[in-house]
């Protein structure tokens, strides 16, 4: 049995040490706002935070994460909306299909703690994750929303 800390909750999961987190987060323990896209670290849809960093949670064993907060979509705030950047989101409309969307707001929400105010440059280069929609100028206009809220 392995414990981890998701979402500020200690979670017991009895699976093989070496099981990425994505699998245990959707398969395993039920949160599956988490989505696999490409399974290679290429993606960011499975993106989420390890000790409040970004992580992709595909090419991270489990067992590399034990001891560690592991925060997720369902765990960026108490009611699931009132984040700043999930306020943006909405405000500004961002998710087509929303596949990449959770890992997006995580990857956001996580680049807003270290520059409060990016810019449009800063927020290219810091969002790599991919968007089959191409919703990056929506992404764009939500971050810089998020920012002022
Ligand atoms: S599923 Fe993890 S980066 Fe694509
Ligand atoms: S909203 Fe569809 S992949 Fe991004």
């Amino acid at each position: 049995m392995i414990t981890l800390n998701i979402n500020g909750k200690a979670v017991q999961v009895d699976v093989a040490p070496s099981t990425p987190l994505l699998w245990v987060l959707r398969d395993v323990v039920g949160l599956t706002g988490t989505k696999y896209g490409c399974g290679v670290e290429i993606c960011g849809a499975c993106t989420v935070w390890i000790d409040g960093s970004a992580e992709k949670s595909c090419d991270v064993a489990v067992k590399e994460v034990v001891g560690k907060k592991i925060t997720t979509i369902e765990g960026l705030s108490p009611d699931g909306a009132s984040h700043p950047v999930q306020k943006a989101w909405v405000a500004c409309q961002v998710p087509q299909c929303g596949y990449c969307q959770s890992g997006m707001i995580m990857k956001a929400a996580a680049m807003l703690r270290e520059n409060k105010k990016p810019t449009d440059a800063q927020i290219d280069g810091a969002m790599n994750n991919l968007c089959v929609c191409g919703t990056y100028q929506r992404i764009r206009d939500a971050i810089k929303l998020a920012a002022t809220l």
